[in-house]
């Protein structure tokens, strides 16, 4: 018999593909990470009666959005992500939800696309592994504009990279990340997506884009959110929630 696990995992090969098989075997926590998200955005949905806007940053090739998708059948979800190769993957995966009306796409940027939402217009905005790759200043604002966005009462969702403040045991964290990815890499000969794997984790690591978790917090606390929490830290990466204030 199936454990619940391996069902869940099973269903996200078959839907998914080859992208979620790749992304469990080099960074299983960035997979648990979304199916997270997708659990704390039904902890929501069970406490609300009718259908809810969510809003989702970065879809990518639609990971994320399906565990939103299977958290909860009340979520009309716009998946926001401004580079169209991962989109029109998303679109292929999950084109059954599109066609129930579950599920539609916008591909602006992520900021450019909020501008475009109405104030207090939307229950949850949920995302994972999208805001750590914002310039800090960009990161500000799309925070701004999340809290506007969300009705009072609305939730923000991400499971995301949080650095850790202590920056020597933040270091060791990624040193033993890096150990990770070579080991399981050059093990399945796939030293291209090596190579992608480690020159994007300097972007993630430069100054101007890492997201140190007493940093994020603070920028969501003078954004004006409440309820602000990190939790299931998981090495560098973690869940974090907040509410917007009801009037
Ligand atoms: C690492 S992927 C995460 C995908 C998915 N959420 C997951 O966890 O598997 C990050 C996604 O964010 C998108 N992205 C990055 N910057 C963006 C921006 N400024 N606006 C919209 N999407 C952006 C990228 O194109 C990419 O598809």
């Amino acid at each position: 018999m199936m454990s619940e696990k391996s069902q869940y995992e099973a269903m996200f090969s078959g839907v998914i593909g080859q992208d979620y098989e790749l992304l469990n075997l080099i960074c299983p926590l960035a997979t648990k990470m979304s199916r997270l998200v997708g659990d704390k955005a039904s902890e929501y949905a069970a406490q609300t009666i009718g259908n809810l806007n969510v809003v989702e940053l970065g879809g990518g090739t639609g990971i994320t959005t399906l565990s939103l998708l299977t958290a909860s059948d009340k979520f009309i979800i716009l998946s926001i992500d401004n580079e169209p190769v991962m989109q029109e993957q998303a679109k292929k995966h999950l084109h059954k939800w599109e066609a129930d009306g579950k599920l539609a796409f916008c591909g602006d940027d992520a900021l450019t696309a909020l501008n475009n939402i109405a104030t207090d217009s939307i229950d949850i905005v949920a995302s994972a592994y999208t805001l750590h790759n914002f310039l800090d200043t960009y990161r500000k604002d799309v925070i701004q504009e999340v809290f506007r966005i969300l009705r009072p009462g609305g939730q923000f969702i991400n499971g995301d990279r949080y650095g850790l403040d202590d920056v020597s045991q933040h270091t060791q964290t990624i040193q033993h990340e890096v150990s990770g990815y070579f080991k399981v890499l050059t093990q399945i000969n796939k030293l291209d997506v090596l190579e992608h794997w480690i020159v994007h984790l300097f972007s993630d690591e430069s100054e101007n884009h890492v997201m140190r978790e007493a940093v994020a917090l603070t920028q969501l606390s003078d954004a004006g959110f409440s309820n602000i929490n990190l939790t299931n830290r998981l090495e560098v990466n973690a869940l974090v929630t907040a509410t917007k204030p009801g009037y």
